[in-house]
C-alpha cells in the first residue's frame, strides 16, 4: 500500500517507515521538522519521497495528497511533552486537535478512509487498576492526555458518519532504537528515562534524576512499560494490514505488559553499559504515576503482534548503541556522511 506517513521524520515515524519499506509497502513522509530530523531518511533502506509541510495548514497536505498517491495515513506529528502541555495549551490544541481535524478532512476530500494513529497511555490518566485494559475510563490528567483522547473521539465520529477505517494506537513507553543501528532517538530536549540515562552514562549530563522515591512500588521509584520502537513499528504495519482486510476499527494498547521501576532501567542500563551511572534523587512530579503498565492482549489478539524486542535489556542495548555511536543524534551521522541533497 501507499502510505502518507505524517511526522515520519520523528523517533516513532521513521522507525515505523523502515518498517513499512521492510515490509514491501511504500511511503512518503511528511514533517514540519520541528522535532524531526531530515537526515534520517538517508538512512532509510529506499529513497523515500519527503514534503516539510505543516499538518495543521490544508494547503500543504494538499500538495502531498495531489503529488502521491495515497491508500492510507499514519498519524505521528504531535506535540508530546506533558509538561510543556499544562504550560501553553493553545499550542497543543493547536497543533494536536486542529492539525488532526485538518488531516482528517483532506483525507475525507479525497476519499482516503485508512488512518493509524500515535495515541498514548496518557489518555487513562491514574489508573483505577493495574494492567490498564483499552476499556478502562480515559480520564487524561494532562492537556497532552486530552488532546489524545480529544482525536479519538473525532476518529470514532468519522468512522460512525464517513466510514473511516482506522486504528488508535495507545502507546506506552516507547524505547531503543533500530536493531540495525541505522536509526534511534533523537530530542531536544530529551525527557524519556532511557536515553537521559544513557546520556549520563556518556558523560553527556551530569546525571540522572529519580522524580520520587517514596512511591508505593517495591525500590519507591515509578514503574512503567516500556515497549521496543521497532516492536511499536510493526504494529503499525499489522494494524494497516489487518484494516485494508476489513477488520473494524477501535484503540489498541501497545506495550509490553511487565513493569520496570525507575531503579530497575538504571540498574539495567549500568549492566549494558558496563559502569556506574551517576544518579541524584529529586521530588515527585505533579501528576506522575506510581504504576503504568500495558495490558496489551488485544493488540495480540487481533492484529497477531507478536513482540520480537520485549526484554528490558535488549531495549536498553539497542538504544545503547545508537547513543554510543551517535552521541550528538542525527548530526553525529551528518558529520560523517555525505551531504544531503
Ligand atoms: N515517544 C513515546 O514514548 C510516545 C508515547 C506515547 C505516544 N507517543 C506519540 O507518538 C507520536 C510520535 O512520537 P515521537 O516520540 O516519535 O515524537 P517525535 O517528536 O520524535 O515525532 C513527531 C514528529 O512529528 C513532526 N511534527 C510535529 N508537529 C507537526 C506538524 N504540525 N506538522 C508536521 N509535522 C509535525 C515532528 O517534526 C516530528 O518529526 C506522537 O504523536 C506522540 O504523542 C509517543
Amino acid at each position: 500500500m501507499n502510505v502518507l506517513v505524517i511526522g515520519g521524520a520523528g523517533y516513532i515515524g521513521i522507525h515505523t517507515v523502515k518498517a513499512l519499506l521492510e515490509a514491501g509497502h511504500t511511503a512518503v513522509v511528511f514533517d514540519n521538522l520541528s522535532t524531526g530530523h531530515q537526515e534520517a531518511l538517508a538512512r532509510l533502506p529506499a529513497p523515500v519521497p519527503f514534503i516539510r509541510g505543516d499538518v495543521t495548514r490544508a494547503e500543504d497536505l494538499e500538495r502531498a495528497f495531489k503529488e502521491h498517491p495515497v491508500d492510507a495515513v499514519m498519524h505521528f506529528a504531535a506535540k508530546s511533552l506533558v509538561g510543556e502541555s499544562m504550560q501553553h495549551p493553545a499550542a497543543y490544541y493547536h497543533n494536536n486537535v486542529l492539525g488532526g481535524v485538518t488531516l482528517l478532512e483532506c483525507m475525507r476530500a479525497h476519499g482516503v478512509k485508512t488512518l493509524i494513529f500515535s495515541s498514548t497511555a496518557a489518555v487513562y490518566g491514574e489508573p483505577e487498576a493495574v494492567p490498564i485494559a483499552e476499556e478502562h475510563p480515559l480520564r487524561p490528567s494532562s492537556v497532552y492526555g486530552r488532546t489524545k483522547r480529544m482525536f479519538e473521539e473525532m476518529l470514532e465520529d468519522y468512522r460512525r458518519v464517513y466510514g473511516l477505517r482506522y486504528a488508535a494506537l495507545r502507546y506506552f513507553n516507547a524505547a531503543g532504537a533500530d536493531p540495525g543501528g541505522a536509526l534511534g532517538e533523537d530530542h531536544d530536549p530529551e525527557t524519556h528515562l532511557i536515553p537521559i540515562v544513557l546520556q549520563a552514562a556518556l558523560g553527556l549530563r551530569e546525571a540522572v534524576t529519580i522524580y520520587g522515591t517514596d512511591y508505593d512500588t517495591p525500590d519507591g521509584t515509578c514503574i512503567r512499560d516500556y515497549i521496543h520502537v521497532s516492536d511499536l513499528a510493526d504494529a503499525h504495519v499489522l494494524a494497516l494490514e489487518v484494516l485494508s482486510q476489513g477488520a473494524g476499527s477501535g484503540a489498541y494498547n501497545l506495550g509490553n505488559g511487565s513493569g520496570f521501576s525507575v531503579r530497575e532501567v538504571i540498574e539495567t542500563a549500568e549492566r549494558v553499559v558496563g559502569r556506574p551511572i551517576p544518579v541524584k534523587e529529586g521530588p515527585r512530579r505533579p501528576g506522575d504515576p506510581a504504576v503504568l503498565v500495558a495490558g496489551a492482549e488485544k493488540a495480540r489478539r487481533e492484529l497477531g503482534w507478536r513482540p520480537r524486542w520485549a526484554e528490558l535489556e535488549t531495549i536498553v542495548r539497542t538504544a545503547w548503541e545508537w547513543h554510543r555511536a551517535h552521541p550528538q543524534g542525527y548530526r553525529t551521522a551528518r558529520a560523517g556522511a555525505p551531504p544531503l541533497d
